[in-house]
């Protein structure tokens, strides 16, 4: 639990200071929604059931947040300010067969912009998604936004290499090539009958993408074909304005435009991406896009979108491998209590003091959080096995209660880091503690 609030209050944290507000929605939908608009891929990984009675309807498990959040902005379109930023942190649920990187029951953070059009949202999509990922420690190193444009994609296809019938079957390929066996993507091409033109096409990309050549350099790529490398330039020289505009907004050397990003996804407009551990091994961290038709499809008005999903299964394995989860995730008590007295009172009276927060009648909200304090369960009065015990909890302080100085109103006051010491009067322990600490009223 301690690693799951971690992942999460860092995504709510990042989400909250890019101005996103959060929200929430059901856990089951009524199974056509995903049906409308999700795609094949999700659609067959449903779980789904029937009501009882009567009515027999049938519901899913959702698999994903998007149709949700697209269902409630339709109904609520004209009563929401715009942009519509929100985030959210759903559990989700597909029938995926479990393996690395997936499960059947995962948490997926969800950030989307609604009510902008213009590059400007998705370039701030992507900053924040790359935002996240420093927040975990994640470096240029380690991560990188792979994206592209289904328009920009669809255009090089239709002007170069064939026909817009034949588009679907062109994103299905893309979409699944990097994951299969050369004797498997053969079959492929077979099974979805591609001509000469479009077989040599698929392979050449895949080629170029497999060596791992930055396709922004073409220098690199010149092993490849001539075709693959003008039909590649072809769609650099369209994918630069955006390239552009994420190297002015720092995000150069995290990103780059790649040619296969399409998405399983049926949703998707325009920008597509994911995000990918550079060593290569694992799934993709997250992934989002433009869906500028979908609220509209949910019966809302005409509202541009854009955001993306990032899961919870994914993101941990790659911050375990590389080390970057942090060594303390369960958090240490502010205050360890030490009494030595013969009267349990006043110890309990203390942690109690401690612990109490400061309830504030006008703003009618806590106005002081109470600290977190400690004391043992041992019966010894031995003050040095105490404060063995106060080090290993991991406070940051020990208050000391012994015989001698309490009956002159003293009691100690310990910064267990430093070993420093200070006799402070015993009825202002409440605001020594937490100067100490440096916790204001
Ligand atoms: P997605 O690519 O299907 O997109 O999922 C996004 C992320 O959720 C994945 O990159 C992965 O980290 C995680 N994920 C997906 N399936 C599983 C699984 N079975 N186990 C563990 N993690 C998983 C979407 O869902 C879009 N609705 C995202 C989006 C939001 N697009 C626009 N706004």
């Amino acid at each position: 639990m301690a690693l799951r609030r971690y992942i999460e209050e860092t995504w709510r944290r990042v989400s909250l200071r890019h101005g996103f507000v959060e929200v929430d929605g059901p856990t089951f939908e009524y199974l056509d929604l995903y049906k409308v608009k999700s795609g094949d891929e999700i659609v067959s990984q449903l779980f789904h059931f029937e009501s009882r009675g009567e009515d027999k309807k049938e519901f899913a498990l959702r698999p994903e947040f998007t149709p949700t959040l697209a269902r409630m902005i339709a109904a609520k379109a004209n009563s929401l300010p715009r942009p519509i930023k929100w985030f959210s942190i759903p559990r989700c649920y597909r029938s995926e067969r479990q393996q690395k990187g997936r499960l059947r029951e995962f948490i997926q953070w969800n950030v989307d912009i609604v009510g902008d059009a213009s590059i400007n949202a998705d370039v701030e999509i992507i900053a924040l998604c790359v935002d996240a990922l420093r927040e975990f420690g994640l470096t240029t190193e380690d991560v990188r936004v792979e994206w592209n444009n289904r328009e920009m994609l669809v255009k090089a296809l239709t002007e170069k290499v064939t026909t817009a019938e034949r588009i679907p079957a062109a994103f299905r390929i893309l979409d699944k090539i990097g994951k299969l066996r050369p004797e498997d993507r053969e079959k492929l091409y077979i099974d979805e009958a591609c001509s000469e033109k479009e077989r040599m096409v698929f392979e050449g990309l895949h080629s170029i993408v497999q060596k791992g050549l930055d396709v922004i350099g073409t220098e690199q790529a010149a092993a490849a074909e001539d075709f693959i490398l003008e039909f590649n330039n072809y769609f650099l020289e369209m994918a630069k304005p955006t390239a552009e505009r994420l190297k002015n907004a720092g995000l150069g050397k995290y990103s780059r435009a790649q040619m296969m990003i399409v998405r399983g996804l049926a949703y998707y407009t325009g920008l597509v991406f994911e995000v990918f551990d550079k060593s290569g091994a694992s799934r993709a961290i997250a992934g989002g896009g433009r869906y500028d038709k979908l609220i509209e499809m949910f019966g809302g008005p005409s509202l541009p979108a854009v955001g993306f999903g990032m899961g919870d299964v994914v993101l941990e394995n790659i911050l375990r491998e590389k080390g970057k989860l942090p060594v303390n995730l369960v958090s240490a008590p502010d205050v360890f209590v030490v009494s030595v007295l013969d009267d349990p009172a006043p110890a309990y009276v203390t942690l109690s003091e401690l612990r109490t927060s400061q309830w504030n009648p006008e703003h009618t909200k806590i106005s002081q959080t109470g600290l977190s304090a400690v004391s043992s369960y041992k019966t010894t009065k031995n003050i040095g096995k105490l404060l063995q015990e106060a080090s290993a909890s991991g406070a940051k302080l020990a208050l000391i209660l012994a015989p001698a100085e309490y009956d002159r109103g003293i009691v100690k006051l310990k910064n267990l880091a430093t070993r420093e010491e200070k006799e402070i009067p015993k009825d202002q322990i409440l605001a020594a503690v937490r100067a100490a600490l440096q916790r204001g009223p």
